[in-house]
């Protein structure tokens, strides 16, 4: 089975080309600019994409939003996380956090996927906590500040263990379960 995998992002592709493999499945990237509308729900904007892409004739394809909820900032970024990684980015979330004792965050990853003209929406996610400081180089985003056991960044982890507990790796396990019903 192929999937256009429709992102800008090549740290989105690369990690669905590695979880995706695992289960014989093979993403193509493609770049699609499609408007995403403002919404506090990652489902909503995952569906208006989907409606959007789908109106566009293009079949058989996986979209994502994602985002960082940080319990302290009463979830900011959040729905925000790609505008405020643009502009205070990582150095301006610690900066935020200095001086806070609950680091907890948690990473959601909704993905819609489009096969044969039917339609899944799935979420994974990731507990976490905010570091204390930037750490690591692989991956992309807020993985330098984002810890899932406290100890390691999701930037100090290869791509497969990364995905093994990230929030797109869990939305790919359930994607994949539900692909799987589909097919049966
Ligand atoms: P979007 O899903 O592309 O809208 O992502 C929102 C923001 O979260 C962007 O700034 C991404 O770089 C960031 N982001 C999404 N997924 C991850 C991830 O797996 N690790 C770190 N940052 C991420």
């Amino acid at each position: 089975m192929r999937l256009k995998v429709i992102t800008s992002n090549s740290g989105k592709v690369n990690e669905y080309r590695e979880a995706l493999s695992s289960f014989s499945i093979t993403a193509d990237p493609v770049k699609i600019q499609y408007d995403e509308i403002q919404s506090s729900d990652p489902e909503e904007i995952v569906r208006k994409g989907m409606d959007h892409l789908k109106a566009s004739g293009i079949s058989d394809f996986i979209i994502d939003d994602s985002g960082m909820f940080v319990d302290s900032l009463n979830g900011f970024p959040g729905v925000y996380s790609a505008y405020v990684q643009e502009t205070i980015g990582n150095a301006g979330i610690l900066k935020l956090m200095e001086n806070v004792s609950d680091r907890k965050a948690v990473f959601l990853c909704c993905i819609g996927c489009n096969i044969s003209g039917k339609d899944i929406m799935v979420t994974g996610k990731c507990d976490g906590v905010i570091l204390e400081k930037e750490a690591g180089a692989e991956g992309f985003g807020y993985d330098p500040i984002f810890s899932h056991d406290g100890k390691r960044s999701l930037a100090e982890m290869p791509l497969s263990e990364k995905n093994n507990i990230s929030h797109r790796g869990n939305a790919v396990k359930l994607l994949v379960k539900e692909i799987e019903k589909m097919i049966r």
